[in-house]
């Protein structure tokens, strides 16, 4: 197979910031009065902040203006990025590093492809700021996953075609993103289960990235 890049999803996959993502949005609908839950959080997934609200609104009794809106969704970043603050190097989850450093040794490019817009952030706190060879995020697409928009970026900014990249996901969106970008998708956590991922895995601590490419 001729891999020549992997463009890792971050939120998921490279760090759990996923779980303070649920517990801001839940924290938006009980204030709000709407029913939120887990599960209706994994429709959440790769999507972008203020499709998450939309996908959250539409259990709400009431309308919301779009100024509303815009409210809710500030103070839901607000109180994320609180949460992310007590973000560290540590947080890394299981596996990443291993594979990072396998595909640096393989003279593999790696880059970043995700849909927040705290991407920059994020990669800062985890001591990751300077460590991929691009970075394609939530600040500079139109189109949030499904839409293949943000990996199409990483692959031109590393200026690899992309059926020569592979894709890092944990989201069905992501998997599907990839897909439409003509890339192969490796789905490891929620996205483990998601039959159309070109690999499947529980997380990167049970992958060997030689055997894949
Ligand atoms: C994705 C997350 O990576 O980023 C989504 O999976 C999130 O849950 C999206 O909504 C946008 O994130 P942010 O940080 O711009 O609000
Ligand atoms: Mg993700």
């Amino acid at each position: 197979m001729s891999i020549r890049a992997v463009i890792f999803d971050l939120d998921g996959v490279i760090v759990s910031t996923d779980e303070y993502h649920y517990q801001a949005w839940k924290k938006i609908a009980d204030e709000e009065g709407i029913y939120f839950d887990r599960e209706i959080n994994e429709n959440l997934r790769g999507v972008s902040r203020m499709e998450s609200l939309e996908i959250i609104l539409k259990r709400a009794e009431k309308q919301y203006s779009e100024a509303e809106k815009l409210n809710l969704a500030q103070i839901k970043n607000d109180f994320y990025r609180e949460l992310l603050n007590n973000l560290s190097p540590a947080d890394i989850l299981t596996g990443v590093m291993k594979v990072l450093e396998q595909l640096k040794e393989r003279n593999i490019k790696i880059a970043i492809g995700s849909s927040s817009k705290n991407t920059p952030f994020i990669l800062e706190k985890i001591g990751l700021g300077s460590y991929f060879d691009a970075v394609a995020d939530g600040n500079e697409i139109k189109n949030s996953k499904p839409d293949p928009e943000v990996f199409l970026l990483a692959a031109k900014k590393l200026n690899i075609q992309p059926e020569d990249c592979l894709v890092v996901e944990d989201a069905d969106a992501g998997v599907e993103a990839a897909l439409a970008g003509g890339m192969k998708v490796l789905g490891v956590g929620f996205a483990s289960n998601n039959e159309k991922a070109t690999f499947r895995a529980k997380d990167l601590s049970v992958v060997d990235i030689n055997e894949i490419i």
